[in-house]
Order: C-alpha cells, then structure tokens, then sequence
C-alpha cells in the first residue's frame, strides 16, 4: 500500500515539474546543450544538441533562415529550395499579380528553373556562429550612468566588436541585446539576396478561411509558398543575375511521411519577433485595460472602411489585400489576447509573483538595498506612462492608416534635407518609396479613412491640444468629417499620383516649399505629436526600460531554481513541446488535427473567404490522396504546445529525430496572450502538417519535379 502510494506520490511530482517547465520558452540554440538537452530529450527527442546547433559541421540550424527579415523559411532540398508561408510570401506574390496573371486567386507555380520569378529587395539570412560578447560589449558601463550615455558607450564597444570579429568577406555580423541589456550576443550571418518566387497555391487554399478563421483553431488553411536561393557560381551571396546559380545547402530538411500523433515531441526553428514575458504587473493591466483597447478601436473602423471597398472593386481588392491583412491580424490578436490574459488572470498572478519576488528581497540584506523599492518604483512610472501611451497609440495608429500622411511623410523627409549633403539620396529614396505607395494607393478609400479616422482622432481625444489647423478645419466644415475630408482632399494634390510622379522633380521643387495642405497637416500633427507626447514619452520609456532591465536581472538574482530564457527579439530561437489537444471553454475539447473533411465543411461556393478550387474538391470526392493520406483522410493542420510569436511565421515544426513536420503559421486565439504571458493550458501553435503541403504540390498542382528535390522520410516505420 505504502509502496503504491510512493509511487503515486513519484508520478505525481515529475507530472508538476513538468508542467511547470516544459513548453514555455524560446531558447538560444547555443545554449541548448546546457539548458535544455536533457529536459528535450525526457519529452521524447532522440536527436542531441549538437545535431541542432554546431558550428563545426552542418546541423539543423544551417536549413533555417530568417526570410526577408520578418518570417522564417527552411531550406527543403539540395538546390535550395525554401519553404515560408503564403502569407510570408504574399508581396512577393502580389508584386507579380495584375488583373490578367492573378497570383494571389490562381496560384503559381514555376515549370523549371527558368520560370522562376525574382523579387527585388528579397532575402534570406543564415545564421553562422553566435558568440556571447557580454563582457566585452558592457565595459566601461556603470550604474550611475543615464541611459543615452549607457547606450553611447556599448555602441562604441559594439562598433569595435564587430570590426575586430573574424568572418569571411561575403559574412556580415550584428549585435543585439538580450535580457534587456543584460546580456549581448554576436551573431555571423550570410544573406542571400536572390531568392525567386517558385510556387503558391491560390488564395482559397494558402488562404483559406481569411480573416474569420485568422487566429483560430480549427484550422484548414494551407498556408505555404516556396521559393529558391539563387547563388554566384562558387555558392556565395551575389546580387541578383540570370547566370546565378540555385544555391547549395550545408543543410537541408528531410521531409516525415509519417505524421504526428497526441504526446509527440515538436520543436519549432525560428526568428520570433517579440515578446514580453518579464513586465510588472501593471505594465499588463494597462495593455488590457488602454493600449489594446484603443488600438482595436482604431482598427475596427479602418478595416470597415476598407473591406467595404474591396468587396465590390476588384482592383482595389488586389491593390489594398496585404495592407487589409496586416491591420486585421493584429487588430484580431489583440483581442484574443485581452481574452487570454482576462480569462487566466494574468494580472492577479503577476502580482502574486511580485509578492513573492518581495518577500526574497526583504530577507536578504544586499537584495534589499539593489531591488528593495523596484517593485514600487515601477509601478510609479507606468502611472506616469498611461495618458502619454494612450496619446502615442492614437497618433500612431490614426496617422499610419491614412496614406495620404504616409505621401506627405517622404515631401516632409525632402523638406528636411534641404541644404544637406543627403538630399540627393533623400529624394531618390522618396520616389521609389512613392512609387510603391501610389501602386498601392485608391484616393477614394483614403478619404473616407481620412474622415472616418480623423472623426475619432479629434472627437475622442477631448483633453489634448491638438494642433490649430485641426480646429480651423473643423469649424469650416462645420464639425462634418466627411465635409471636412472632402475639403481637405480638394486642396492637396497629393492623392494624384499621376499628377506627382510623371514630373516628379519638377512637383519636388514646387513642393518642397511646403505649401501644399497634406504636407502642411502633416508637418503640424508631427510637431504637435512631438512636443505633446514623443518628448515627455521618451524620458518615461527611458526610465522604465533602465527600471525593467533592473528587474530583469532581479529576478535571475531571486529566483534562482528558475531558468530564464531571454524575450524574443527577432534572433533565432529554438521552442520545443509535444502535441497536444486543449480545452478553450467549458466542455468544448480541441483535437490536435483537422482534415480535408473540415475544408469540405466549411466550403461556401464562390465566398470570399471559405472558396475551395474545383480540383481540390474532385480529389477529395476520389480520396486521391497518394502517398500523403493517413487512414483514408487528409491532415491539413495540427496543434501543439510550442511557444512561438510572430516572425515564426514559416518555422518548420520538427519531429524526434529533426524530419520536417509541418509549417508554422499561427498561434490559437485564446492564447494569444503567450507573448506576454504564456499559460500551458491553452497556447497552441497551429501548423500546417507537412503531407498537407505535399499533397498541394504534388496531386494539387502537378508540380511533381518539386517533389523530386526532396528527401522524403518514414521515421515510424523504421
Ligand atoms: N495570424 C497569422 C500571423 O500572425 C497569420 C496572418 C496571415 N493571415 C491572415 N488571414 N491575415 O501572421
Ligand atoms: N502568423 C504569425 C507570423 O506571421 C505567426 C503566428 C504567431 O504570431 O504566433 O509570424
């Protein structure tokens, strides 16, 4: 009896340690092998450090790129063929799209090499070596110091490290901060920057379910395109050229047949962008209860406006498809993130946290002196942060959603160059700026976003200053937005993109003079900005950065049975956590897959959002689902427990043994809140299963010579 109770009592202990430490977390590759090796391999991986990160051989780590700087891809063959998702991959696709060659409803796929498309400005980054050069990036500083005079010591030191770090001639290096500056890390890199479009699959598929399936599980999108790298002919980074070479990997994926099941270990490889996961309590409370909040607001009008639009003109469809889906995607995040952190109660155990984090400091002498009033010291500063927060979320989310502000921001760059030895460089960059935005650009939709946006911004900020020329013009239309912004509109020449760029140096000299009504607001809601908020707000942020970087190293200092891992900040992290079903409400229970079965149920004929291409649907009448079906059906995404935020976008999903199971692209609505607080009962990574991706290529699209590259692998039939 005793003995079965012991053994109850043992299972029961190692069940809590695990919950409290597996999944959460976004660790350095190189440190794997201290950190985390062990606890991998407790959770089923049979792979070991060093087949991930090496820097002496070809590992894991050498098939992972950072794609563009804002996703991740994989390289999934031997002439380099890289895996992202549709969405990473849409500007690329929609850069190539007109209304006759529609890439984004058609899909594309290239024929061979030579159909390939190139995308100027694309690239990919490999990560060669990462060093820590804390030491070295940190002497010479001191507490006493104030933050710019901090910052302007470790950029020298940084200048010099990165001068002195032995690379090759095509490798280039950078530094960032880790721990908020409590640590610094170097990385080598190789960037490649011709790197073609080589296929996507329509938008009802690499797309599928838009906007209301955005965030959420159960999921049925297949959200993949691939492109290739292209190298000089000694597989070096060159700039684009016809005679450039597919490039050939140190590493590249092999790709498991086998799928996953309930309880198998994943990791995901990647570049997350940010998170927060270390913040003070009301530092929570106030992106809950302002921050988020007037963001959605913002958002909830300006994705009215433009939607409305779209659905009955096709061009503007086209033109305005990416810029709809970024302010969408995060509008949709917040909210799921309010809810996540509402429904766990993230403030209430952050602040139990603290108390905890208290209560060490208080017993202890030396602690007690560094972090005794940090706690309250904080606290004080987030008071002092909320109305400036709240005035920098309305500027910034008002001014970057009407365009005709972004036009005038490149006039005013050029007003400010005048006289100035970049002049030049300044205009040449604001034509080719410009040119992008009037591409993209529908004076009509602007308008109404003018009048809708601007309503918000004058009537919902009742206690700030705002500029006179606002007032001016709100008495002249008698306090009627859609008069004012009919008014405003007439006397600026700005949303005339013919009218600007067909003369364009001519319009520069004239413009330049700053006479012109969008140049003149602009100019005057930037300097009322700056000296009503950015000012005040910069000391504040100071302050609170120098307090929370205090803090960061407090509660290594205190917690010491913990083992941290540093915010994500766009480097590559490794996250690792087995798959795993979860329970969003009461008595509703989530599988880890979906099936072509669900694509089928949420078919809608001809919808904007739920479409299904003919093909897809005759195969799935035939069940022609080759090599990539699992008991008669067709997986199409999977969930696990994987701590991931975007810019893990296109991270591969990878098996026990390091084989290519499926491509991240999302996290599940309820648990949103993992970047600022992630909670195991309900963050879930979503991914596309890897036979999904597979089974597009191959029966979908025919392009079976894809397929060919690749190294397909059956680690469960061994
Ligand atoms: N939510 C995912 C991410 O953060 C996917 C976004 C693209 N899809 C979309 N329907 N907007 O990037
Ligand atoms: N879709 C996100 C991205 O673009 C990844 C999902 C997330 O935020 O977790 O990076």
């Amino acid at each position: 009896m005793i003995k079965y109770l012991k053994h109850i009592l043992v299972g029961f202990f190692v069940l809590i340690i695990t919950i409290a430490k597996a999944d959460e977390g976004m660790w350095l590759p190189q440190l794997l092998a201290k950190l985390n090796e062990k606890q991998m391999k407790s959770m089923g991986m049979k792979i070991s450090a060093a087949d991930i990160y090496n820097i002496n051989k070809g590992s894991l780590k050498d098939a992972i790129v950072s794609f563009g700087g804002f996703c991740t891809g994989e390289v999934i063959s031997s002439k380099g063929l890289v895996l992202t998702n549709h969405h990473c991959g849409f500007d690329a696709i929609q850069n190539h799209s007109t209304l006759d060659n529609n890439y984004i409803r058609d899909g594309f796929w290239a024929r061979n090499n030579g159909e390939e498309i190139p995308n100027k400005g694309l690239f990919v980054t490999f990560i060669v070596r990462i060093d820590d050069v804390s030491r070295k990036v940190l002497i010479g500083v001191t507490g006493s110091m104030s933050e710019s005079e901090r910052q302007s010591v470790i950029d020298k030191n940084i200048a010099a490290l990165r001068k002195e770090t032995k690379q090759e001639s095509y490798q280039d290096n950078f530094v960032r901060a880790f721990f908020e500056g409590n640590q610094y890390f170097l990385f080598v890199t190789e960037t490649y920057k011709d790197v073609r479009l080589v296929g996507a699959p329509p938008s009802s598929i690499g797309n599928f379910g838009k906007d209301t399936d955005n965030w959420m599980w159960p999921r049925h999108t297949g959200d993949f395109s691939m492109f290739r790298i292209y190298a000089g002919k000694d597989n070096k980074p060159a700039d684009y050229s016809p005679d450039n070479v597919p490039y050939k990997p140190k590493k590249s994926l092999s790709i498991s047949l086998d799928g996953v099941a309930e309880k198998d270990f994943t990791m995901v490889f990647g570049f997350p962008g940010r998170t927060m996961e270390y913040l003070h309590s009301a530092a929570v409370d106030q992106t809950v209860r302002v921050n988020d909040p007037v963001k959605i607001a913002i958002r909830d009008k300006a994705l009215a406006v433009i939607d409305a639009y779209m659905r009955k003109d096709e061009t503007i469809k086209i033109q305005y498809a990416s810029k709809y889906a970024g302010i969408s995607n995060a509008w949709k995040k917040w909210q799921g993130e309010i809810l996540g952190l509402t429904k766990t109660n993230a403030v209430e155990k952050k602040k139990a946290y603290e108390a905890e984090f208290q209560k060490r400091v208080n017993t202890n002498p030396i602690w007690k002196s560094h972090y005794g009033n940090l706690l309250s010291d904080i606290e004080i500063m987030y008071k002092e942060l909320e109305p400036l927060g709240r005035s920098r979320d309305y500027f910034n989310e008002v001014i970057s959603k009407i365009e005709i502000f972004k036009i005038a921001a490149q006039f005013n760059n050029i007003i400010n160059a005048k006289g100035k030895s970049n002049y030049d460089v300044t205009v040449a960059r604001a034509k080719e700026r410009l040119e992008d935005t009037y591409n993209e650009y529908n004076a009509e939709v602007d308008e109404k976003l003018f009048a809708v946006l601007m309503e918000m911004f004058y009537n919902d900020q009742p206690n700030e200053k705002l500029p006179n020329e606002l007032d001016i013009m709100y008495k002249e239309g008698d306090g009627n937005f859609s008069v004012i912004a009919r008014n405003f509109f007439q006397s600026t020449e700005l949303d005339n993109s013919e009218k600007i760029m067909t003369s364009f140096d001519k319009k520069v000299t004239q413009l330049s003079e700053g006479n012109d009504k969008a140049i003149e607001l602009f100019r005057s809601l930037l300097s009322n900005y700056s000296e009503r908020v950015s000012q005040k707000l910069n000391k504040v942020q100071d302050e609170i950065d120098k307090l929370q970087r205090t803090y960061m190293q407090a509660q290594m200092d205190v917690f010491k049975e913990k083992t941290f891992y540093p915010d994500a900040n766009s480097t590559m992290r490794v996250t690792y956590g087995n798959v795993k079903g979860y329970t969003p409400r009461d008595a509703v229970k989530y599988d880890i897959h979906t099936y072509l079965d669900g694509v089928m149920e949420k078919y809608k004929p001809g919808d904007y959002e739920f479409d299904v291409p003919e093909k897809i649907r005759t195969l799935y009448q035939k069940k022609d689902y080759g090599q990539y079906g699992q008991n008669g059906k067709m997986p199409v995404c999977f969930i696990a427990m994987n701590h991931t935020t975007g810019g893990n976008s296109g991270s591969p999903a990878l098996d026990a043994y390091g084989n290519l199971v499926g491509l991240n692209f999302d996290r599940a609505w309820e648990g949103t809140m993992s970047d600022i607080n992630y909670d195991p009962s309900i963050c879930r990574n979503i991914m596309v299963d890897i036979r999904y991706v597979l089974f597009i290529v191959d029966k979908y699209a025919g392009a079976d010579h894809l397929i060919k590259e690749m190294n397909l692998v059956h680690p469960k039939k061994k």
